[in-house]
């Protein structure tokens, strides 16, 4: 299979959520989330569930799932063409434990993800957002980390890595000012080496460039009661 066998299933009117060749398609621009039925069986009731938001082309999430076969992963990545690739990956290396959205992280993680069902998750070398006026487009803010909090079980962990001291340092003021987050690392809050942490295309790229890395784990350690996986 090559990334340019997936082909979209749909038109720009016709979109809808669709789980299709083994994506699970989440719209933008989009106002019916809500009415999306989780197809059964679609996460597994057993085991653990680990996620990779941002998951590019996906180099680092299928060499877990391969590492791990007893837990399933799942890769959120909102560029179709970056999707195709992760796919093709999937079938060719025959990876059974992942589940690919191709859609927006926090619209998966709010309307898709069933509350108290994830026990980790990762997002790799999330874009950065270096100018002071596009930091706002950040991945990782309070409204994000909100909805990991209701998705992540208590005791469920969120690790992030980036390249981008000014991000890093964004992350841990939003998950330390998070009343359910606690850090896993002592201060500065980071380690900047984490061996067989995994090689993801991003990582691989600055790791040639000799920037130092950032990688910061973070423990769910309280949580208001809430329905929990019944699919
Ligand atoms: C810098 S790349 C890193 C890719 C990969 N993690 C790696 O380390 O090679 C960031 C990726 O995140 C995706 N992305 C950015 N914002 C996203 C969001 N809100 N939801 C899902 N994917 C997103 C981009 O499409 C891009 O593929």
């Amino acid at each position: 299979m090559r990334p340019k066998h997936l082909k979209f299933p749909f038109t720009w009117e016709e979109r809808k959520p669709m789980l299709y060749e083994g994506v699970l398609i989440v719209p933008q621009y989009y106002d019916q989330h809500e009415k999306w039925e989780v197809p059964k069986g679609l996460f597994p009731k057993e085991g653990p569930i680990c996620i990779e938001y941002c998951s590019g082309n996906g180099d680092w999430v299928i060499l877990k799932a391969q590492e791990n076969p007893s837990q399933f992963w799942i890769a959120v990545e909102m560029q179709f063409n970056r999707v195709r690739k992760i796919w093709s990956k999937m079938h060719n290396l025959s990876v059974k434990n992942l589940l690919i959205v191709c859609g927006e992280a926090q619209t998966f993680t709010k309307y898709y993800l069933p509350k108290n069902s994830v026990d980790e998750v990762y997002v790799n070398f999330p874009d950065p957002w270096p100018k002071d006026r596009h930091a706002k487009h950040r991945l990782i803010q309070k409204s994000f980390v909100d909805e990991l909090a209701d998705a992540i079980k208590t005791g469920g962990k969120a690790i992030y890595a980036t390249d981008d001291a000014a991000y890093s340092a964004q992350m841990i003021e939003v998950m330390l000012a998070h009343e359910k987050w606690k850090t896993c690392f002592p201060k500065p809050y980071y380690v900047q080496q984490w061996e067989d942490y995994g090689h993801s295309w991003f990582e691989n790229l600055w790791r040639e460039k000799e920037r130092k890395f950032f990688y910061m784990q973070f423990v769910l350690s309280q949580k208001k009661s809430g329905p929990s996986l019944s699919t």
